[in-house]
C-alpha cells in the first residue's frame, strides 16, 4: 500500500499531523507567522518579544546576514548545521543558545521530506524545449514520465491539464505520446493564445489537444464540460504549480466527477489560498482532519509557504557594503515608516482587510526620506502630514534595526517548509475522507531546481493500484 514518506522520527501520519498543528500553533510560530507582522515590529516591539538569549546571540554577530544564513542552513535537509559559518565566526556559531538549537531541529524535524524521489524523466525533444527554462524542462521531463506511468497501467488515454499556462507540459504530452488527448485548460487568454501557437508551429492536430480559456472555480458547469469532452471515457486530472486554491478545486474535481479516475497536481503560491470563512466556506483547511483541529493559517504564514531561503543566494564573505541588502533596507524602511503614521496616528486605509500595495521600486529605497515620500503618494497621504524634520529624527533612531527586522522575517520565512507539509496533510486527509486510492504526496522534483516539488496523487478503486 502507497504512503507518504514522513519525516524520520514518525511511523504514523496521525502522529505526524497531530504534532505539526501543535508546533503551528506554539505562541512563538503564532508570533512569527503574524501574531505580530515585520512591517508592525517596531510598533509592536517584535524583538523583545523573542526569546531574550536568541535576541541578545544574533546581535552579537559582526553582520545580521550571517546570522540569518545560520537560521537558514539550520533549516537545510542537505547543509551540515553552523559548518559553513565556523570558518567565518568559529566561536560565535558554536555558540548558538541550545534552545535555539532545539527549536531549529524541531522545525527541520516536522517538515515532509523533499529529497526526489526516484522515478522516471523522459527525454524531452529540442523542439520542445525551444521555449522552457532549465527548470521547467526538468519538471516536464519528471512530470510528463509519471503521468505516462499511471495512464500506462491504468489505461487512461484522456488528460485534462487545469491551469496549463503556456501548455508546456500539455504540449509535451500530446507531442511526445501519440496515444493521449489532452485538454488544457486555463482562466487566462494571453497564456492559453501563447500555447496554441506552440501548438499549431509543431503541428499538434486540435483532436489531440483541445485549449480552452475558463476560469477554475469548482463550478459544476467545468465538471459537465469535462464529462461531455470524456466521451465516456477515463481522464487523469493533472496541474503542474497550480496556484493557490486551484489545486483544491482539482482535489475536489478529482472527488466528484466520475470520469476522472486519477489526479496528479503540484501545487504552489499558497498566498493564494483562499482560508475558510462564513463567505468561502469551502476554503482551507478543506479535510475534516484538520477542521477538527481548528488549524488556520494566517495570510503571513501562507505567504511564508511560498518562500524557499535555502536556494538564496549566500551572503559573501565579507558581507561588504556592496553586498548589501536591498530587501533588508526596504523592510527596515516599511517598517520605520508604519512606526511614524501609527505614532502620528494616520491610518492606512486597508483594500479587503488587506495591507494597501504601497508601490515601492528598487531605487525609492536609496533613502528613508525617498522611500516615504514615494510611499505616502502611494498611499494618498499629504505630505505636510508628516515633516522632513521628523522623518529624519525616525531614521536616526532606527537606523540600527535593520538586523532586527530581518531576522524577523528569515523566523517567518523559516516556517516555509512545515507550513508548506501543513497544507499537503490538509490536501491528504480530504483525499482519504473522500474513499480515494494511493494518497501519496510525492517530492517529484529536484528540490534544487524547483522548491515546490510536492505532488499529491491518488487514484479512485481500480484495477493496477500501486
Ligand atoms: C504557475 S502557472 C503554471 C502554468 C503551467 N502549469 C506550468 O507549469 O508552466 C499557473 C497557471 O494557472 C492559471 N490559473 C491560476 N488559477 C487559476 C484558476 N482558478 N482558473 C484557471 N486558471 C488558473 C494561471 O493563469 C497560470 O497560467
Amino acid at each position: 500500500m502507497v504512503s507518504p514518506t514522513l519525516p524520520s522520527s514518525y511511523d504514523t501520519i496521525e502522529n505526524y499531523t497531530s504534532d505539526l498543528c501543535s508546533f503551528l500553533d506554539t505562541p512563538l510560530v503564532r508570533q512569527i507567522t503574524g501574531g505580530i507582522h515585520v512591517n508592525d515590529a517596531l510598533i509592536q516591539n517584535g524583538w523583545q518579544a523573542l526569546p531574550q538569549e536568541w535576541t541578545e546571540w544574533w546581535s552579537a554577530w559582526p553582520d545580521y546576514r550571517l546570522a540569518q544564513q545560520d537560521l537558514v542552513d539550520g533549516i537545510d535537509e542537505e547543509a551540515e548545521p553552523a559548518s559553513r559559518l565556523v570558518q567565518q565566526q568559529p566561536r560565535l556559531a558554536a555558540s548558538r543558545p541550545e534552545s535555539l538549537t532545539t527549536w531549529l531541529s524541531t522545525l527541520k524535524s516536522l517538515a515532509l521530506p523533499r529529497t526526489q524521489r526516484p522515478g522516471p524523466a523522459v527525454a524531452l525533444p529540442k523542439v520542445l524545449t525551444a521555449h522552457m527554462g532549465p527548470k521547467k524542462m526538468s519538471e516536464v521531463s519528471s512530470g510528463a514520465a509519471y503521468i505516462h506511468d499511471v495512464c500506462q497501467r491504468r489505461g487512461i488515454r484522456r488528460i485534462v491539464d487545469m491551469g496549463s499556462g503556456q501548455g508546456y507540459l500539455s504540449i509535451s504530452l500530446a507531442y511526445l505520446f501519440r496515444g493521449l488527448q489532452c485538454l488544457a485548460i486555463d482562466g487566462s487568454e494571453s497564456q492559453v493564445a501563447g500555447s496554441r501557437a506552440v501548438a499549431i508551429s509543431l503541428g499538434i492536430p486540435e483532436h489531440r489537444l483541445e485549449q480552452i480559456v475558463h476560469w477554475i472555480d469548482g463550478a459544476p458547469s467545468l465538471a459537465s464540460r469535462i464529462q461531455d469532452w470524456a466521451d465516456g471515457e477515463s481522464c487523469m486530472l493533472v496541474g503542474l504549480h497550480a496556484c493557490g486554491s486551484l489545486s483544491e478545486h482539482m482535489i475536489r474535481y478529482f472527488a466528484t466527477v466520475p470520469c476522472i479516475e486519477a489526479l496528479a497536481v503540484v501545487g504552489c503560491c499558497y498566498n493564494h489560498v483562499v482560508p475558510r470563512s462564513p463567505s468561502c466556506p469551502a476554503g482551507f483547511p478543506i479535510s475534516a482532519a484538520l477542521r477538527e483541529r481548528n488549524v488556520v493559517l494566517s495570510a503571513t504564514a501562507l505567504m511564508a509557504g511560498c518562500q524557499a531561503p535555502n536556494n538564496w543566494k549566500r551572503p559573501g564573505r565579507g558581507c561588504d557594503q556592496e553586498g548589501e541588502s536591498v530587501f533588508g533596507k526596504r523592510r527596515l524602511h516599511r517598517a520605520i515608516l508604519e512606526k511614524l503614521l501609527h505614532d502620528k496616528g494616520i491610518e492606512v486605509s486597508r483594500q479587503d482587510g488587506k495591507r494597501p500595495v504601497w508601490g515601492i521600486r528598487k531605487q525609492d529605497t536609496a533613502s528613508f526620506a525617498k522611500f516615504a515620500r514615494r510611499s505616502m503618494d502611494c498611499l494618498k497621504i499629504a505630505h505636510d502630514r508628516v515633516p522632513a524634520a521628523d522623518l529624519m529624527a525616525y531614521e536616526e533612531r532606527y537606523k540600527d534595526c535593520e538586523g532586527q527586522i530581518a531576522i524577523l522575517w528569515t523566523l517567518s520565512v523559516l516556517c516555509c517548509k512545515v507550513v508548506e507539509s501543513l497544507i499537503a496533510l490538509d490536501r491528504y486527509w480530504f483525499l482519504k475522507e473522500q474513499g480515494a486510492k494511493g494518497v501519496d504526496i510525492v517530492p517529484i522534483f529536484d528540490f534544487k531546481i524547483s522548491p515546490r516539488n510536492l505532488m499529491m496523487v491518488a487514484e479512485k478503486a481500480g484495477p493496477g493500484l500501486p
